[in-house]
C-alpha cells in the first residue's frame, strides 16, 4: 500500500470514527431517554436508525482497513488504479475512490463524503457527489463541481471530465485503459478486483438428521455455495459448514425406537431404507405410548452422557442421513464439512454454566431463558427437563466461531421464518460479551419460500414434501427430453449428450434460485427453467457454447491466442466491440457490490447483459468472414480476442453461480 493510500485511510478512519462518536452520544441520548438534544434537529427514528446501521457498516469496514495496513505494514503491497498487480481493476469502484480523494483535496472539512459513481446516458459515467456536497456545505453545486474536477489527480482510467447541468461531472473512460484491461483478461484469465483476504464462516445447507432434506435446504445449498464460491474467489479463507440438526430430545425416540426394531443394531448396521418412515413411526409411538415416551427421555440423558451404546444407535442413525444427504451433495457438486449441534454438545455446558454465573439467566416457568437488548422473545437456553435447545446451540457455536475459528465474518443461510431467532441469539451473544459487531460481521442471509406452479407450497400432487433426489432426477429427466427436442442427440456424441443434460439439469435447477431476489418466495417451474430464451441457465449456457464454437470454426488455438494478445492492447475500433469490452469489465464491479449485501441476482443479471450485449456484437460485427462455398477467407482476429474474453468472463460467472459449463450442447 503507497503512504498517500495509507494517508488517506486514515483520513477517513478518524472522520469515521468521530462520525461515531456524535451517533453513539445520539443513541446515548435516544436510550437514556434524553431526547432534548434531538429535539432541534431533523431527524426522524428511521432515518436515524439507518445512520445508525450505515455506522455499523463503517465501523466493520475501518476495521478491516486497519487490517490491511497493519498486514501491509503501512506501506507493502498496492492497489493502486495505476497498478493493480494481479487483481482486475473495478472501475466503479477505483472512480469513487478518486473522487472521494478529489473531493477530499478541495474541501477538507467535508466529513465522509459518500461518492457515489452511477452509469451516464451522456458519457460513461457519472460523478453526483457535488449536489449533496453543495448542500452540506451551503455552496452552489456548479462551482462546487468545478472545484471537484480540478481537483481530481492524474488517472490512468479517465480520458476526460465534463461538468454538466447543476454540477454533474461526466466521465469518460481511457481507450487505452479498456484496451489493456481486455488484453490482461485474456492473458492472465479473471482475476478478482482487490480485497483484504478475512477469515469466512458460511452455514448453509443444515438439513436436519432423520428428517427429509425439503426444498428450503435446497435453496440454503444453491445460495450458500454461490456466495462461498464468491468469498473464495475473493481470495477470503472460507469454512463451509453444515449445522446438521443431529442433536436434541427427537433421538431419545429414535435410539429407543432402534433399540426394539433392531436389536443388533451395535453389530449389523440397521437396514433402514426409509429414515423418514423409521422417524414417523418413532413420532407415533412417543405420542402414543408412555412407557416408550420414558425410555425416550432416558434414552435422551444417555447419549448426552456419551453412554457407548446409545452413542452407537445415535451414530448409526446419523449415517445413514448423511448417505442421503450425500447423494444430493455430489450431484450438485457441493462442498461441505458437517459440523453439528452435536459437536457443541460440551461447549453448551460451559456456555450454560458461564452465563448463570454472570447473572444472565432468567427463571421461566422451569425453563432458564435469557433476554437481549432490543428483543422481546427471549432464548430458552435450558429447558424445564434441563436439555438443551436449538438457541443453546446457536450460541455455543458463534462462541466457538469467534474465538475458535477466529472468524472476521459469519454468514448464516437459512429462510426467512428463522429471523427472530437470528435477532434473539445475536442479541443475547453481544450482552453476553463474546459478540461484538464492529469486529465481527454477522449476515443471516434469508430467502423467501419455494412454491409450486400453483402458487401454493410446493408439495407433490398427494400432498407429502417432494424429496429433493426425486426433484433432481426429474430434472435429469425434462432436461434430456428438452435437449432431444432441440435434435441435440444426433449432433452430440453419447458421452457429450450425457455431461450436456446433466448441466443443464442441476445449472437449470441452481439458476432459477439464483437468478430472483432472494427474500422473495419463488415459483419452481421446469418449463420456465428449461426455457431456451430469456434469462435462464439452458440459454446462457447455450449461448456460451455458441462463443466457443466462432472460435472452434476459426480455428484459433489457445497459443495464438495468446500471441496475438502478447503482441500489444486490443483495438476496440466498432462501437459494438467497445460496447461489449466495458460490459465485460463490469464483472468487478458486480462482485463487489454483490459482496455487500449477498443478495446473487445481480450476477445473474450481469451474465445474461453480457450475453444480450455479445449477440449485438455478433450481428454487427464479422469475425470469420465465409466465400459462398463456405471457405473461411478472413478472421479478424481481434474479434476472437474479445470472443474469448467474452467466454472468460461468462465462465467465471457461472463458475461463481456453481453451474457447469460444457463445450458443447
Ligand atoms: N437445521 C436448521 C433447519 O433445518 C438450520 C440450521 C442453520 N444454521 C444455524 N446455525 N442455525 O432449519
Amino acid at each position: 500500500m503507497t503512504d498517500a493510500r495509507v494517508c488517506d485511510y486514515i483520513l477517513r478512519c478518524a472522520k469515521a470514527e468521530k462520525e461515531t462518536q456524535k451517533l453513539t452520544e445520539r443513541l446515548q441520548a435516544l436510550v437514556t431517554g434524553s431526547l432534548d438534544c434531538l429535539e432541534n434537529e431533523d431527524v426522524n427514528d428511521k432515518e436515524f436508525l439507518n445512520l445508525l446501521n450505515e455506522n455499523k457498516k463503517l465501523k466493520y469496514r475501518i476495521n478491516i482497513l486497519k487490517k490491511s495496513i497493519e498486514a501491509a505494514g503501512g506501506d507493502a503491497g498496492s492497489s493502486n488504479t495505476d497498478d493493480f498487480g494481479s487483481h482486475m481493476c473495478n472501475i466503479m469502484g477505483q472512480l469513487e475512490k478518486i473522487f472521494t480523494k478529489a473531493v477530499l483535496s478541495a474541501y477538507p472539512e467535508a466529513v465522509s463524503p459518500m461518492i457515489q459513481i452511477q452509469l451516464s446516458k451522456h458519457a460513461d459515467y457519472q460523478c453526483n457527489a457535488a449536489m449533496s456536497l453543495a448542500k452540506s456545505l451551503k455552496k452552489n453545486p456548479r462551482e462546487v463541481g468545478q472545484q471537484v474536477l480540478k481537483n481530481v489527480a492524474p488517472n490512468p482510467l479517465i480520458s476526460n471530465l465534463e461538468l454538466s447541468g447543476p454540477g454533474f461531472i461526466n466521465i469518460v473512460l481511457s481507450k487505452d485503459f479498456i484496451r489493456q484491461q481486455v488484453t490482461n483478461l485474456i492473458l492472465t484469465g479473471v482475476t478478482p478486483p482487490p480485497a483484504t483476504p478475512v477469515q469466512v464462516v458460511v452455514d448453509f445447507s443444515s438439513p436436519n438428521i432423520a428428517k427429509e432434506m425439503h426444498v428450503g435446504h435446497l435453496r440454503s445449498t444453491i445460495i450458500g455455495d454461490s456466495i462461498a464460491r464468491l468469498l473464495e474467489f475473493l481470495g477470503h479463507k472460507v469454512l463451509r459448514l453444515n449445522h446438521l440438526g443431529d442433536w436434541g430430545t427427537q433421538f431419545g425416540m429414535l435410539i429407543a425406537h432402534l433399540q426394539d426394531t433392531f436389536p443388533n443394531f451395535a453389530t449389523e448396521p440397521p437396514p433402514i431404507a426409509d429414515l423418514q418412515k423409521f422417524y414417523k413411526e418413532s413420532k407415533k409411538r412417543f405420542d402414543e405410548d408412555e412407557e416408550f415416551k420414558k425410555r425416550a427421555y432416558e434414552a435422551v440423558v444417555k447419549l448426552q452422557a456419551y453412554e457407548p451404546l446409545h452413542k452407537k444407535g445415535w451414530e448409526e442413525i446419523c449415517e445413514i442421513s448423511r448417505k442421503e444427504f450425500m447423494k444430493v451433495y455430489e450431484r450438485l457438486q457441493i462442498r461441505i464439512i458437517d459440523r453439528g449441534e452435536s459437536f457443541y454438545q460440551e461447549r453448551m455446558v460451559k456456555l450454560v454454566k458461564e452465563l448463570n454465573d454472570a447473572g444472565l439467566l432468567e427463571e421461566d416457568d422451569g425453563r432458564k431463558v435469557m433476554f437481549g437488548e432490543g428483543t422481546d422473545v427471549p432464548l430458552t437456553v435450558v429447558k424445564s427437563d434441563g436439555g438443551f435447545t436449538y438457541d443453546t446451540s446457536d450460541m455455543a457455536c458463534l462462541k466457538h466461531r469467534i474465538d475458535e475459528e477466529k472468524a472476521d465474518w459469519i454468514v448464516y443461510v437459512t429462510d426467512a421464518g428463522q429471523s427472530q431467532h437470528f435477532k434473539s441469539f445475536l442479541a443475547c451473544a453481544k450482552k453476553a460479551g463474546f459478540y461484538n459487531d464492529v469486529k465481527t460481521r454477522v449476515d443471516h442471509v434469508t430467502f423467501g419460500v419455494v412454491l409450486g406452479e400453483d402458487k401454493k407450497k410446493f408439495k407433490t400432487r398427494s400432498g407429502d414434501t417432494v424429496r429433493l433426489i426425486d426433484l433432481l432426477n426429474e430434472g435429469l429427466q425434462r432436461s434430456e427430453e428438452k435437449l432431444k427436442e432441440k435434435d441435440r442427440h444426433t449432433v452430440l456424441s453419447p458421452e457429450e449428450f450425457e455431461k450436456a443434460r446433466d448441466a443443464v439439469a442441476y445449472g437449470c435447477i441452481k439458476y432459477a434460485d439464483l437468478c430472483h431476489d432472494r427474500s422473495r418466495d419463488y415459483i419452481f417451474s421446469f418449463d420456465r427453467m428449461l426455457d431456451f430464451r430469456g434469462n435462464t441457465a439452458a440459454y446462457l449456457l447455450y449461448a456460451l457454447t455458441r462463443i466457443r464454437s466462432i472460435i472452434r470454426t476459426a480455428g484459433v488455438k489457445p497459443e495464438e491466442i495468446e500471441a496475438e494478445a502478447k503482441k500489444g492492447a486490443i483495438a476496440l475500433e466498432h462501437e459494438k466491440e467497445w460496447k461489449l469490452a466495458r460490459t465485460i469489465l463490469k464483472l468487478p464491479d458486480v462482485l463487489v457490490q454483490i459482496t455487500q449485501d449477498l443478495y446473487l441476482h445481480p450476477l445473474c443479471e450481469f451474465l445474461y447483459e453480457v450475453s444480450t450485449v455479445f449477440t449485438e456484437f455478433y450481428d454487427n460485427c464479422y469475425c470469420v468472414e465465409k466465400d459462398q462455398s463456405g471457405n473461411i477467407v478472413k478472421i479478424n482476429m481481434n474479434r476472437i480476442l474479445l470472443c474469448e474474453a467474452t467466454a472468460q468472463i461468462m465462465e467465471k460467472c457461472f463458475s461463481i453461480l456453481g453451474i457447469t459449463t460444457v463445450g458443447k450442447m
